[in-house]
């Protein structure tokens, strides 16, 4: 594939490997923001009906090797699950030049076991995307690894600026980020379903409630994002006094909402950690 960082200037071949919920998403986004021309995109996957949904969907060239995609690609980008790293880095270590930059989405992988199944010098970049990057409203941590440069940084925050947002962190804090951002669309999901039966509980239609609830939880996310205001700011002045919100916060209060909320990135981090520290 063809990859522009967005300022025109670099065009990169690109390889991605791993044809999955995440190759999907990422190859998607590329696409669909015009960063890449799918003629230059080379994918692989260990399965065929993968391959050739994308290659119709998205006129992508399909390969039937992990070796035969990373050939010729500037950036080769990792979406297999996590225990299949091992064995996709023994297929394509020795092919890997100090050329080509690394890129890797899998959860609990880090930059240094990579870098040990690969060549010296590898150039290695660790991300972790979101599913909401499916529609470019995602956000994306990245850690470069030992060998990676500036210039690899920028390209990697190029290509999953597609998907979303982009932050760059210390890799010590994957693990927290993937208890946040990683598995954090599942909680917002539930908060969403949650409010939503409320809202049947209470009378609403079904479809209604939905829509009401996924608009308030979606314009109350981009009230925090646009206004610059700390949540806690913006929920003082939604909530008067002997009012019905206070009568609402009173209640997630007593319910634990906040130590709930708290616990569960908490646990979901050090599920992240633990995952991380077995040798895949
Ligand atoms: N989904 C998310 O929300 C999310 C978020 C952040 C990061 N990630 C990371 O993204 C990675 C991919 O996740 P996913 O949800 O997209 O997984 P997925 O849907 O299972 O996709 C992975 C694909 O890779 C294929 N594969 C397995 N072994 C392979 C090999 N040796 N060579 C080439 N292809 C191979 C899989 O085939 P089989 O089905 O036969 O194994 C599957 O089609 C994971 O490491 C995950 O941690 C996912």
């Amino acid at each position: 594939m063809e990859y522009s960082s967005g300022d025109g200037a670099s065009q990169t071949n690109l390889a991605l490997i791993g044809a999955g919920v995440m190759g999907e998403a990422i190859a998607s986004a590329l696409l669909s923001k015009g960063a890449c021309d799918p003629r230059h995109l080379s994918v692989s996957d260990v399965r065929d009906y993968r391959l050739d949904a994308l290659g119709q969907q998205l006129g992508v060239n399909t390969c039937s090797s992990n070796r035969e995609a990373v050939a010729g690609a500037s950036v080769i980008l990792l979406a297999v699950k996590p225990q299949a790293m091992d064995t996709v880095l023994s297929d394509i270590s020795d092919a890997i030049g100090s050329d080509q930059l690394v890129i890797s989405v899998a959860a609990g992988i880090d930059t240094e076991w990579i870098e040990r199944r690969l060549l010296p010098g590898a150039r290695v970049v660790r991300a972790m995307p979101n599913t909401p990057g499916i529609i470019g409203m995602g956000i994306t941590a990245i850690s470069p690894g030992k060998h990676a440069t500036e210039q690899d940084v920028s390209v990697t925050e190029g290509l999953f600026r597609c998907m979303g947002e982009v932050v760059q962190v210390d890799e010590t804090l994957m693990d927290a980020v993937t208890g946040l951002s990683g598995s954090g669309p599942a909680y917002c999901f539930m908060f969403i379903e949650s409010l939503a039966e409320a809202g049947v509980l209470n009378g609403l239609p079904r479809d209604v409630a939905l829509k009401l609830a996924c608009w308030t939880a979606m314009g109350a996310a981009a009230l925090v994002k646009d206004s610059g205001d700390h949540p806690a700011v913006l929920k003082s002045r939604v909530t008067s006094p002997a009012g019905t919100t206070a009568a609402g916060l009173a209640v997630l209060e007593r319910m634990g909402f906040r130590a709930a909320v708290i616990d569960a990135v908490t646990s979901a981090a050090s599920r992240s950690k633990q995952l991380s520290s077995q040798d895949t």
